[in-house]
């Protein structure tokens, strides 16, 4: 089956009384076609000062009515948010059981009817969480005041498909244990710096844990890849910038030792760079964050004796002391493999090869204040191998290795005004278990940009973007390798205005997007945008979508 709906051109006259339906282009969850489901309604929520008002907080129970509960073949989170006015872009995070499962953020509003979104979210992978009862929260910090009126209106639904002989109960856990805060009144990611620290102790069974991490910048880490290093940092207005450079290395660290890292990708925010690219195409992630995966099951050895160990998050820089500026937000799920004999797991970590940090370098050249260029580059080797012989006799070696580059080159010149971006990250991390390949994440996030400030105001700017994401990944053994190829380009200008006659701003977004995975499933979208403010027009000259699960 190949679905192609080509070519619409769509004109929307954002003064017409449209509400304007934004998105970020993503393949839809592939859940089965004709089973029964059952949906719930989680909650419906207004968003207006929840900076002060806390977060929406329900209590989700399984449902009864959709096979034996545990049992499903897929669930999924549909979330549903519509606003009208102005508003700044918002983090979302969503937490289950002190778990955190969805990490989005929010599309700003435009003048006329404002807007609406939808994301369905596939959160089978979090199946152990949603068949018990608990406390399900979405913290979305939002600040109402003078200038600044949209709420944030939410409705948040879960669906839970059937199983059957065509479509098998979905691949679980056994426990889930979250790597965060533990809150039962906010979100439960945690603020690094400084670092993150949990004791958590496993049951002395477990034979396999798969780590995945959240991780996004914020404050003045929102733009971290744009931080200037601290050598350079007096060659340009504070103004501008900030300092701590354009590396970012999430560790995570298990008793002092690195277990694993990601080098993040970049989520540009709905009002990032210019605000009128973003509209009506999100970009890529701001919907739904990319997440990170380690393999700890080489340290169950070490985790197995009954007792605490203290796993750690943080988020650190090139430079020497590795310092970065507040605040990224970080949490972590281990998803857990017990041993049915209930004998406790015994082994040898046999090998860690990783060190404390990346090598990283840092160099440049300064000509004159604001005129400088600035290259920081980093590379990232680990090697870990383990002996784990289960309670009910099974010996598994394991290997989990990353091999990661990243290179960040800034130029500035005309006084600091004209700043030039190009970074490519990439790498290969592998786990294999007696050679079986268990997960593997094969990156490749390059991103440039021009960002030029059209005076010393800093009050208006031209920018572009050339941005992708190509992504092989198998998360863990519970879940399928899928590959991922999104291209995002985009370019325009932006005008700070009075509070009197607003904000002017025009972009294109052109996005290509590709999936596709080991059963088969695929989808394409090829969608670009126009969007002027200046005569209040957003234009979708062309909108191409296929693949098999283009239903
Ligand atoms: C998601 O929820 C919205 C609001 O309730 C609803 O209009 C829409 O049909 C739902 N989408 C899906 C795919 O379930
Ligand atoms: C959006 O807000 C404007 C200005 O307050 C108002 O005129 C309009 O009716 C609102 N639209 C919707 C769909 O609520
Ligand atoms: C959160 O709620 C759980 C279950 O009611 C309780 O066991 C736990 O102590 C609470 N955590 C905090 C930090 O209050
Ligand atoms: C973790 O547990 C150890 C004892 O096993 C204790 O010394 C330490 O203070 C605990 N750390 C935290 C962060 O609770
Ligand atoms: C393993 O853990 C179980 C459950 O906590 C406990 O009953 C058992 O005594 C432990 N076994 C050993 C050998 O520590
Ligand atoms: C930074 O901005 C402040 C306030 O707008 C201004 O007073 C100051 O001169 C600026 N600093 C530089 C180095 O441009
Ligand atoms: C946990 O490990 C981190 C990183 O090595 C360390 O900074 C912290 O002091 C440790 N915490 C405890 C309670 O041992
Ligand atoms: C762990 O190392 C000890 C000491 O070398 C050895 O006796 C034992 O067999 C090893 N265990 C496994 C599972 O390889
Ligand atoms: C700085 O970077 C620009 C753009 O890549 C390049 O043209 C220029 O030669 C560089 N200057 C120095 C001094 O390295
Ligand atoms: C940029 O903004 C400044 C201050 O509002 C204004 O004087 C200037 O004309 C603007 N430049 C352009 C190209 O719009
Ligand atoms: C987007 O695509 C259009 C049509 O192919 C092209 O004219 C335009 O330059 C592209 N814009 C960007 C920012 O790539
Ligand atoms: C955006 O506006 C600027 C300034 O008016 C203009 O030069 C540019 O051509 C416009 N770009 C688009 C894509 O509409």
């Amino acid at each position: 089956m190949f679905n192609t709906f080509c070519c619409i051109f769509l004109i929307l006259s954002l003064t017409s009384g449209t509400v304007i339906r934004d998105f970020q282009v993503a393949q839809p969850p592939v859940v089965p076609v004709y089973a029964k489901y059952c949906t719930v309604e989680v909650f419906s929520h207004d968003f207006a000062n929840s900076f002060v008002a806390g977060p929406a907080i329900t209590q989700l129970s399984p449902p009864e009515d959709c096979g034996p509960v545990g049992s499903w073949a897929a669930i999924t989170l549909n979330l549903t948010v519509t606003t009208n006015g102005t508003q700044f872009d918002r983090l979302g995070i969503f937490t289950f059981h002190n778990v955190e499962i969805w990490r989005t953020s929010t599309f700003e509003p435009t003048i006329g009817d404002g807007i609406v979104w939808t994301y369905i979210k596939d959160v089978t992978q979090y199946m152990p969480l949603f068949t018990e009862s608990g406390e399900f929260l979405l913290e979305l910090d939002n600040l109402i005041e003078t200038g600044l009126d949209g709420i944030y209106s939410t409705t948040v639904a879960a669906t839970y498909f059937e199983s059957s002989a065509e479509y098998p109960p979905a691949e679980k856990a056994d426990i889930i244990i979250p790597i965060s805060t533990l809150s039962n009144t906010t979100a439960d990611d945690a603020s690094v710096p400084p670092a993150f620290s949990l004791n958590i102790t496993v049951p002395n069974n477990t034979v396999a844990v798969y780590a995945e991490i959240f991780a996004s910048g914020n404050g003045l880490e929102e733009d971290w890849f744009f931080n200037v290093p601290d050598e350079f940092f007096s060659n340009i207005s504070p103004n501008i910038t900030s300092p701590h450079d354009g590396f970012r290395e999430v560790r995570l660290l298990i008793d002092g030792l690195v277990a694993g890292v990601a080098f993040p990708y970049i989520t540009v925010f709905s009002g990032g760079f210019i605000p009128s690219f973003w509209r009506p195409i999100g970009s890529y992630g701001i919907a739904e964050l990319p997440t990170y995966f380690v393999d700890v099951t080489p340290f169950v050895p070490l985790l197995t004796g009954n007792s605490p160990h203290n796993f750690t998050l943080d988020v650190v820089s090139a430079e020497a002391t590795h310092t970065i500026n507040p605040n990224w937000y970080v949490s972590g799920i281990l998803q857990v493999i017990l041993d049915t004999s209930f004998e406790p797991t015994i082994g040898n970590m046999t090998v860690h090869s990783a060190s404390n940090y990346a090598d990283t370098s840092i160099t440049g050249s300064v000509e004159d204040f604001g005129q400088f260029n600035a290259t920081v580059t980093a590379t990232r080797n680990i090697h870990i191998e383990a002996d784990i012989l289960s309670g009910s006799g099974q010996l598994t070696h394991v290997i989990w290795t990353q091999d990661l580059q990243f290179s960040n080159i800034q130029t500035y010149r005309n006084n600091g005004l004209l700043a030039t971006l190009k970074q490519t990250s990439t790498g290969n991390s592998s786990s294999t278990h007696n050679g079986v390949a268990v997960l593997s994440d094969v990156f490749s996030y390059p991103f440039s940009t021009n960002f030029d400030y059209l005076d010393e105001t800093l009050s208006n700017w031209t920018s572009s973007i050339d941005h992708s994401y190509d992504r092989i990944l198998l998360p863990n053994p519970l879940r399928i390798a899928s590959t991922i190829n999104n291209h995002q380009t985009t370019d325009g200008f932006f005008q700070l205005g009075s509070e009197k006659i607003g904000n002017f701003g025009n972009g294109t977004n052109n996005n290509t997007f590709s999936y596709s995975d080991v059963k088969g499933n695929t989808y394409t979208r090829s969608v670009n945008a126009i969007n002027s403010n200046f005569n209040d027009t957003i234009a979708i000259p062309f909108d191409k979508i296929g693949g098999n699960l283009a239903h």
